[in-house]
């Protein structure tokens, strides 16, 4: 499942000690492991092998650059959401022929310089984006070829903030309104729509979701087929849940078993947009115990990061496990363990059982690879944590801590207050 483990009582990324990265690069930080990144690639790539599937990396979920290269070097696209992620992407020679864009609020800068990079498809979510991609492509004097995401209205048993594939979402085009757009298909000259495309969600442990909703879309492009209208693609999103704590999520293998037979029936070019499946195992943070409070209701474990670092806790109630970077036979107490944020959400756990570690030592908050280092902030003007990767017996510094001067860059004092 990942490479973070125990040895001789040290917690390990593959064949570096934890510790040892800490005291090379302060704390916090995050921390991936090259090989789990590319073992769950692997594993999805193997699973769906029959169908040859375009696998695009969600990079929403982990964007720096070696977690990008890692992967585009062993076969990965890439699924984007903005043109900053496209350019970022771009820097590290990804092939603009394995890239797809979603985003419900493409601008013209950005559908323009997709045009211009020569992406594989949009994701279209509604009806004025398409008619905004039409009239650029038209100015651009290019054909574009995209993909009408569809939004199937199924549930998907997973937190309401990470949610998509229902009608009370802001995502996607529903189903009658993509059958009026491929009728009137002629008003948009500029565009080829070559696909279709779903993602009902993230965090999803079962495939009864996946398997409705695929087997949906299977029924309406049989139903488009009858009526003439050829497509070449299907991309069938992201959303595949991991372990975080005693989930027990289906397989890639298991998945691939599901679905495979309605996606070999729609006879389409598949494509996929897994995110944490890839990388949330492949990554921990690692923080450093500050102080043990006590004041008589409560314990807390005060530590030196914080929810601008990993918001996951604040914002989704995520649950993440915290274990003691060296193991300890300290006697175990309840505590809620904190950062020094002014807010009460500011905590990677509530009411945990911990061993009553000390001042210094290291913790690590596991399952941290997705959706980790890449919503964090600022906030409280702290700096955000350097990223670290680990290659068998090897680290090295990706990114680097922000400074002073990174957190005041492009601030200044207005004439008038001088
Ligand atoms: N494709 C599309 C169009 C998406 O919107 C997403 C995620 C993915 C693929 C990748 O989903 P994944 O395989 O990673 O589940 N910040 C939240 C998750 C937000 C997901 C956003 N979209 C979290 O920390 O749980």
């Amino acid at each position: 499942m990942h490479d973070f483990k125990f040895k001789k009582g040290e917690l390990y990324c593959e064949d570096v000690r934890v510790a040892e990265i800490a005291e090379k690069v302060g704390t916090p930080f995050y921390l991936y492991s090259h090989h789990t990144l590319v073992d769950h690639l692997t594993k999805i790539q193997k699973a769906f092998e029959t169908l040859n599937p375009l696998v695009c990396f969600a990079m929403k979920s982990n964007s720096n650059l070696a977690v990008l290269k890692t992967l585009a070097d062993h076969g990965a696209g890439f699924d984007i959401v903005s043109i900053g992620e496209l350019k970022k992407v771009l820097t590290i020679g990804a092939d603009p022929k394995k890239i797809v864009f979603a985003s419900v609020g493409k601008t013209e800068e950005e559908i323009r310089f997709a045009i211009e990079t020569g992406i594989l498809l949009f994701n279209v979510e509604s009806v004025p984006e398409l008619e905004e991609i039409d009239r650029i492509a038209k100015d651009m004097r290019k054909k574009v070829q995209v993909a009408l995401r569809v939004n199937p209205d199924v549930e998907a048993p997973t937190h309401d903030k990470i949610t998509t594939g229902t009608l009370k979402k802001k995502f996607g085009i529903d189903l009658t309104s993509t059958r009026k757009i491929l009728k009137n298909r002629a008003k948009y000259p500029n565009v080829k729509i070559n696909g279709l495309h779903i993602h009902i969600g993230s965090q999803i442990i079962t495939s009864a979701p996946f398997i409705n909703a695929i087997k949906k879309i299977a029924e309406f492009i049989e139903e488009l087929k009858q009526q003439g209208h050829e497509m070449e693609y299907l991309d069938i999103g992201g959303g595949l849940g991991i372990i975080y704590k005693d989930e027990k999520p289906q397989t890639a293998q298991i998945f691939a078993d599901a679905i495979l037979p309605y996606l070999e029936k729609t006879g389409l070019k598949i494509v996929m947009e897994p995110g944490r499946f890839i990388c949330g195992n492949a990554g921990i943070f690692v923080t450093k115990v500050l102080y043990l409070k006590d004041n008589g209701v409560k314990k807390f474990l005060i530590v030196d990061g914080g929810m601008n670092d990993l918001i996951r806790p604040s914002l989704y109630d995520a649950y993440h496990e915290i274990v003691p970077v060296k193991e300890t036979k300290a006697q175990k107490i309840k505590a809620d363990v904190v950062g020094p944020i002014c807010e009460s959400g500011d905590f990677f756990a509530h009411d945990r059982m911990m061993p009553r570690v000390k001042k210094d030592d290291l913790l690590a908050i596991m399952s941290a690879g997705a959706y980790g280092f890449v919503m964090s902030s600022n906030y409280n003007v702290r700096g955000r944590v350097p990223e670290v990767m680990v290659k068998e017996n090897k680290f090295e510094l990706t990114k680097e801590r922000e400074t002073f001067e990174d957190l005041i860059r492009g601030e200044k004092i207005p004439e008038f207050l001088n």
